[in-house]
């Protein structure tokens, strides 16, 4: 057994930073402009969980900050992944508790990949009567959708590379999520 200090030390992935806390703060702040312009007051948010949380809480306080006072309710999906490719498989982890019927919504999610998650997602709420279903997506990896997937974002914060992205909310198997920046981990 070694007690060297390079055994004891944790190692510090090196990240590279790609969005940094105050662009993302800037196109925030736009977004919410963008969304106020086109919806009323009786807007349902339904951030889906977990990745979208942080951005999601940015955002509804800049909709606020724009005149919207929207209900927002969670909706927690899994999407299963075979290492960093989607499989296709999506589950409900835990539902809305609001009643959709003749609503308003808009669906906010931390990247669209491939499409399946918030395909998913929009047909879910479609099924059960939501007048609308329109979309928001802080990043939004254009060149990985689904060949048979026809979905585009209503609000884009961001076009992302062909990277796997962590911090903002988004993580690396349950880590890196509160890291105030989106970056890519150079070296592990
Ligand atoms: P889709 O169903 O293929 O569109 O996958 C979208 C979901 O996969 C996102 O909501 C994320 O939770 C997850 N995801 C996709 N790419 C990344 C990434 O680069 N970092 C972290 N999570 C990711
Ligand atoms: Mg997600």
């Amino acid at each position: 057994m070694s007690n060297s200090s390079s055994d004891a030390t944790p190692r510090k992935p090196v990240i590279e930073i790609l969005f940094s806390a105050q662009k993302i703060a800037a196109r925030n702040k736009l977004l919410a402009r963008e969304i106020a312009a086109r919806h009323d007051k009786d807007l349902l948010v339904i951030p889906v969980l977990k990745g979208s949380f942080i951005f999601a809480a940015d955002l509804i306080r800049d909709m606020h900050q724009n005149g919207l006072s929207p209900q927002v309710d969670f909706l927690y999906l899994a999407s299963y992944y075979d290492g960093t490719k989607s499989t296709g498989k999506v589950d409900i982890l835990r539902d809305i508790e609001t009643d959709v019927t003749g609503r308003d919504v808009l669906l906010i999610d931390d990247i669209l990949e491939s499409g399946r998650t918030l395909q998913f997602a929009r047909e879910l709420l479609r099924t059960r009567g939501a007048a609308s279903v329109k979309i928001c997506v802080f990043l939004d990896k254009e060149v990985l959708r689904a060949k048979h997937i026809e979905l585009e974002p209503d609000y884009i914060g961001f076009k992302c590379p062909d990277l796997f992205v962590i911090g903002y909310g988004m993580d690396l198997a349950q880590r890196y999520r509160e890291l105030p920046f989106v970056g890519h981990i150079v070296q592990e």
